[in-house]
């Protein structure tokens, strides 16, 4: 072979994506580490990363990081500039505000908010259809479930899922086990940054009741409603609760199920007692577990890191990887089981 005719090499033409980041508290702030960390993860895909402005509530704040390339801004206007939101902010009625103008115009949303997913569904769901819309930090932080449901565990016949999907009351049950009071282990969530900026919608359920409402669209029914699940937190446990079932050999979780009950799909919310060898027992600290049982799969146990922030931003970094393969955002169930 002659020289003229060796292989020419071939430069990949690199793309740049333009990120707006809303939110810069626990899982902002890991976003941004992760965007920093991976930027060679994102070149072996022929990608770049453009952080066009990080949206916060007050940017005069001193802050203790600083991110090379991130201004922080409370005028969200450049974010009409980008190609994707990654909007980790929390709340509901504001951050819809910057989603929809997005949205409109075919950009992508990448969330960890379950709160907005579960509460402003009619307004989003045909973006959600449309694969817009990446979520799978919205429920069980950096441990997928989102994906799995969306994917592969749809071809199996729903029977049951059973699950904690709240680090918080996880970490706080886990805590008083090991002999601290309530208050003590609340405020220690809340240190650790696993706790909702509102601490009442983990301990009264309200999260668990979110997130169990979108795994309820892809497990049985793309419609269902947020008002349908039956929810009592763990802030009405009994003094002396903990204990007592440890003392029967059985611990306490805040317990997420669906299942079928006198031919309906029931899904709950409620402290339950477990005994110590039940799966979702053996998650402990800010972990979260998932049990899915179908009649082809059979169970199959999904557990890890259910809140805080490296771990939530793993999987909103692994969505835009997602995005950056040619991966659409997961899809609810298409029909009503
Ligand atoms: P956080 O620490 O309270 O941070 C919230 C960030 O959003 C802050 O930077 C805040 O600005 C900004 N923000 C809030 N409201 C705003 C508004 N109206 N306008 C502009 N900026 C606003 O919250 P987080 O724990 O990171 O949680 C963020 C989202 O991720 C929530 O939807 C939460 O449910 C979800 N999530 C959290 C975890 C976790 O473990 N923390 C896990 C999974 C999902 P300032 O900095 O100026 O106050
Ligand atoms: N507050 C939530 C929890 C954050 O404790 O599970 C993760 O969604």
């Amino acid at each position: 072979m002659s020289s003229s005719s060796a292989v020419s090499t071939v430069t990949p033409v690199i793309k740049t994506l333009k990120v707006g980041l809303a939110g810069c508290g626990t899982v902002g702030q890991s976003v941004l580490t992760m965007l920093h960390r991976q930027k060679a993860l994102f070149h072996s895909l022929d990608y770049a990363v453009s952080l066009e402005g990080v949206y916060v509530r007050d940017a005069l704040r001193p802050r203790d990081f600083d991110y090379p390339g991130a201004v922080l801004t409370d005028d969200p206007h450049f974010l009409e500039g980008t190609d994707i939101l990654i909007e980790v902010m929390g709340g509901v009625d504001r951050p819809l505000e910057l989603w929809m103008p997005h949205l409109e115009r075919g950009g992508i949303v990448i969330t960890a908010n379950k709160a907005l997913m579960a509460e402003r569904w009619d307004a989003i769901r045909k973006y959600v259809e449309n694969g817009q819309v990446y979520f799978e930090a919205s429920v069980m932080a950096g441990t997928p479930i989102i994906t799995p449901l969306a994917t592969i565990l749809r071809a199996s016949t729903p029977i049951r899922l059973e699950a904690t999907l709240n680090g918080t009351c996880n970490y706080i049950l886990s805590q008083m086990e090991r002999g601290q009071d309530y208050h003590t282990a609340l405020a220690e969530a809340q240190r650790l940054g696993y706790a909702e900026s509102d601490p009442t919608l983990d301990v009264g359920g309200g999260d668990s009741a979110h997130k169990l409402t979108l795994l309820a669209r892809m497990f049985i029914d793309p419609e269902y409603a947020l008002e349908k699940v039956q929810v009592r937190g763990i802030d009405t446990l009994p003094p002396g609760a903990v204990n007592e079932a440890l003392e029967r050999g059985e611990k306490i979780r805040l317990l997420c199920s669906i299942e079928r009950e006198n031919g309906e799909w029931v899904a709950r919310v409620e402290p339950r007692a477990l005994p110590l060898s039940h799966p979702i027992a053996q998650a402990d600290s800010s972990h979260n577990a998932l049990m899915f049982t179908g009649e082809e799969c059979g169970t199959v146990i999904f557990m890890g890191n259910g809140a805080g922030g490296a771990t939530t931003a793993s999987a909103v970094v692994g969505d835009l990887i997602s995005h950056m393969d040619g991966i659409p955002g997961p899809k609810q169930v298409s029909l009503v089981r």
